[in-house]
């Protein structure tokens, strides 16, 4: 085949028909969870001002400095939205969803964009469903999200991973950390990669999660910041763990894990899989106490998380564990002749009305072709309709899947199929 003119740009996909139903019984999925734990939908644009991703995200984070698809016109600075958090956070101010009293309990389903290297698992416009608890500052709000992401997981039949989690603390046990992580730091720093000599004062915990083999032994033996928490971050951090045990959820304690966002406070997780390769986490999320009131709203606690929809598919698709199946044609009407083309053409909403699927052939092909069409379709019934089963208004109805054929009127054939559907 010809090399095509235009193509999609890279990191940017097609979900193609035969893929969509997949897409579309997770997003039911979802929404159904939503459901049950109560959570209702949010939609915000796909594109916010770049001023709200830069403060909320973090000016110095990977996402703010290197990965926004940002654009101006006149004087409004676009940028399509990397993550949902921010988003929500804006909405919650902006319409003073405080006012509709208690805690807000919102979760969305949508692509997000950032300009990364693709690879496998990493792409430019990606998707993601997620869920955010605005307005509790109970540590049981960090575990309802954390059991929302994992009913989605346990439902697709995908077990195979660890929760790990981290408490990140707040600006004064962190300040208190820093610090010492500093002190730590300092005497090794000309043996760290670059990359981390240039967070050393800017953002020393990002160090911790570096992928820099030569970084590994220095961090290996740095303090952990759980070492570092204040009494109420400690308390916060005690009753999350004591909840999920209660939930019967296992997770891991990593004191390293550090997010590569920088609104997060007390709570930080994220869900590995060892079936993803590099990039590894289904899903992640964590406590955001501060990040309403940087956006300009009240002081407001919150946490939630967000999962990689194209991650998921690929842990289903390394489990074996298959989603959504292609749909079959219910009546594929296979016609002899220009009379017969059109009574189909208008016979084919009788079908439909009666809520089933029913196509035909719309170019003119052999029979041959036709029944060949209808086996690729999946259709569970054809009907044969040429000038003479016009005259005796008698048709070959074919069961496609047992090759039986009879002869019945088009109403024997409606009582027939409408029950079996
Ligand atoms: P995040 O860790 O940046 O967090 O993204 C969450 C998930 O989105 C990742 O674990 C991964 O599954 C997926 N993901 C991220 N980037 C890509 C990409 N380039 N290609 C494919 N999948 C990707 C957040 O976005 C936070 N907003 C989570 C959160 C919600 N925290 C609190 N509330």
């Amino acid at each position: 085949m010809a090399k095509p003119l235009f193509t999609t740009h890279t990191g940017m996909v097609d979900i193609l028909p035969g893929e969509v139903e997949k897409w579309q019984q997770l997003e039911l999925l979802i929404r159904d969870t939503a459901r049950r734990f109560h959570f209702r939908e949010i939609r915000t644009p796909i594109m916010e001002q770049t001023e709200l991703i830069a403060r909320g995200v973090g000016q110095l984070t990977d996402i703010v400095s290197k990965e926004m698809f940002a654009f101006d016109r006149g004087d409004d600075h676009y940028v399509l939205r990397p993550e949902g958090t921010a988003p929500v956070s804006r909405a919650y101010i902006e319409h003073n969803l405080k006012q509709r009293g208690g805690t807000q309990q919102l979760f969305y389903i949508g692509p997000m964009f950032r300009a990364e290297r693709p690879q496998k698992g990493r792409q430019r416009q990606f998707h993601q469903f997620g869920a955010e608890i605005i307005g509790s500052p109970n540590p049981a709000a960090d575990v309802d999200v954390i059991a929302f992401m994992m009913d989605v997981y346990r439902q697709v039949g995908i077990r195979n991973f660890t929760l790990k989690i981290n408490s990140v603390g707040d600006p004064e046990s962190r300040q208190r950390y820093k610090e010492v992580l500093q002190d730590y730091l300092h005497p090794n720093l000309s043996k760290l990669s670059k990359v981390s000599q240039q967070r050393f004062e800017t953002n020393p915990m990002r160090i911790l999660d570096s992928k820099e083999e030569q970084d590994r032994p220095i961090v290996e033996d740095a303090p952990v910041i759980t070492d570092y928490l204040n009494e109420e971050c400690l308390e916060h951090f005690d009753l999350v763990k004591r909840y999920l045990a209660g939930l019967g959820i296992t997770y891991e304690v990593d004191p390293r894990l550090v997010r590569g966002l920088d609104y997060y406070t007390k709570t930080a997780f994220e869900l590995i899989s060892p079936d993803l390769g590099g990039q590894d986490a289904l899903g992640a999320g964590g406590r955001y106490d501060l990040l309403i009131e940087e956006l300009g709203g009240p002081s407001t606690p919150a946490v939630g998380f967000a999962a990689g929809i194209e991650r998921l598919f690929i842990a289903c698709d390394a489990l074996g564990i298959e989603l959504g199946s292609e749909p079959a044609v219910d009546v594929y009407l296979v016609t002899i002749g220009e009379k017969a083309r059109n009574w189909a053409l208008s016979h084919l909403h009788e079908f439909r009305q009666k809520g089933l699927s029913c196509t035909m052939d719309y170019a003119g092909r052999s029979i041959k072709a036709q029944m060949k069409d209808a086996n690729r379709e999946n259709a569970r019934f054809s009907i044969i309709i040429g000038d003479n089963e016009l005259e005796t208004g008698e048709f070959t109805l074919r069961d496609m899947e047992k090759s039986e054929e009879r002869n019945l009127s088009l109403d024997q054939i409606h009582k027939l199929i409408a029950p079996v559907m």
